[in-house]
């Protein structure tokens, strides 16, 4: 999906976002009213992912109020808000700090990745009771890994630069680079019309380069949420998480997707609330030509788990869901 983002990165296009601010419109009031916690549906402040030339003097003039050297007043470096190559989707939760006076503070490692480290990043306006967390989560385009998603991904793209095609083919450490940044592009643009719709996913704040920062989900203290596999859910509380995977499932399988990499591993549950993550493989089943296999796996995969925990086998029964999934997608 969102190939139109990827080719656009390639073509060096990526710092124009406005087709991606037409998302928000296609999210219906109700939806959004619908939304859990602190994304209740108020418009933020209207700040844009980037700055024009008034805003950035602005800027400057607000910083110089703040501190008379270079640096940050305390913290790691000025928020980079500002700086964002495409910022998530419209109005921006009201927890969102836009204001560009704010500080990003690294406060640790959520956890380490195969493709990608997550961080803990606290941003905060200095003096006054304004702040967030957020997981950044970094795709490593420098290390000697493959990613075990592009098997199937580069093959058979257009790119227009052959010479940007070949350094990915040969995993130089710049083709290495253009590979993170495309995952990156990739799932913040899944995350962005995932949430538009009102599924249960972190609400992508930035993306720059191939970093994204995403909603922390955990407390807030900075403890992140576990991870489905590490639960051991009682059956109320298992029939529970399987009816939200259920509706989850449903929500991306009516936009014609299913998440790629569906796994344990992938879900949080924060609250007693799922949620879906690690979505830059998101598959479009109607028309990726494995789409439908795709699709068989996630449910194989998420039934296993929740059968192995002690749902029934007719509840979790993976021909039943697929089925399910392949006619809300309008494929049966
Ligand atoms: N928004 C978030 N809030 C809190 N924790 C998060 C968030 N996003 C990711 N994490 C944590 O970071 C871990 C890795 O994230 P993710 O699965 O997106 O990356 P990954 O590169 O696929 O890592 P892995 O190889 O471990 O699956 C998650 O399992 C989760 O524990
Ligand atoms: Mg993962």
């Amino acid at each position: 999906m969102r190939k139109r983002d990827i080719e656009r990165f390639l073509s060096g296009d990526v710092r124009d976002t406005e087709s991606l601010d037409e998302l928000p419109d296609e999210v219906d009031a109700p939806v959004r009213a619908g939304m859990r916690r602190n994304r209740g549906g108020e418009p933020g402040p209207r700040t844009r992912g980037r700055l024009t030339e008034e805003a950035r003097a602005r800027l400057v003039l607000e910083r110089e109020a703040v501190a008379v050297d270079d640096g940050p007043p305390q913290g790691d470096r000025w928020s980079s808000w500002g700086d964002a190559e495409e910022a998530g989707p419209r109005p921006h939760p009201s927890w969102v700090v836009t204001e560009l006076a704010a500080v990003d503070t690294e406060l640790g490692v959520i956890k380490t990745g195969k493709e990608a480290d997550v961080f803990l990043v606290e941003r905060a306006v200095p003096g006054a009771d304004r702040s967030c967390l957020m997981a950044a989560k970094r795709y490593r385009g420098g290390d000697h890994r493959l990613f075990h998603r592009d098997a199937g991904y580069l093959e058979g793209r257009r790119v227009r630069d052959s010479r940007e095609m070949r350094a990915m083919q040969r995993r130089s450490d710049f083709g290495r680079n253009l590979i993170a940044q495309q995952w990156a592009v990739a799932e913040f643009a899944a995350l962005r019309e995932l949430w538009a719709i009102g599924a249960p996913v972190p609400y992508p704040v930035q993306r720059i380069g191939t970093e994204l920062l995403l909603e922390f989900i955990g407390d807030a203290e900075g403890t992140a949420a576990p991870r489905l596999v590490q639960l051991r859910p009682g059956l109320q509380e298992l029939a529970d998480l399987w009816q939200q995977l259920i509706e989850a499932m449903v929500t991306l399988a009516r936009r014609g997707h299913t998440h790629g990499d569906l796994s344990a591993y992938n879900l949080l549950v924060h609250d007693g609330e799922l949620l879906l993550i690690d979505l830059p493989q998101v598959v479009d089943i109607v028309s990726n030509p494995r789409g439908r296999e795709f699709l068989e796996r996630d449910v194989r995969a998420a039934c296993t788990w929740f059968v192995s925990r002690g749902l029934p086998a007719d509840t979790a029964d993976p021909e039943a869901v697929a089925e399910l999934l392949l006619r809300e997608a309008g494929l049966s």
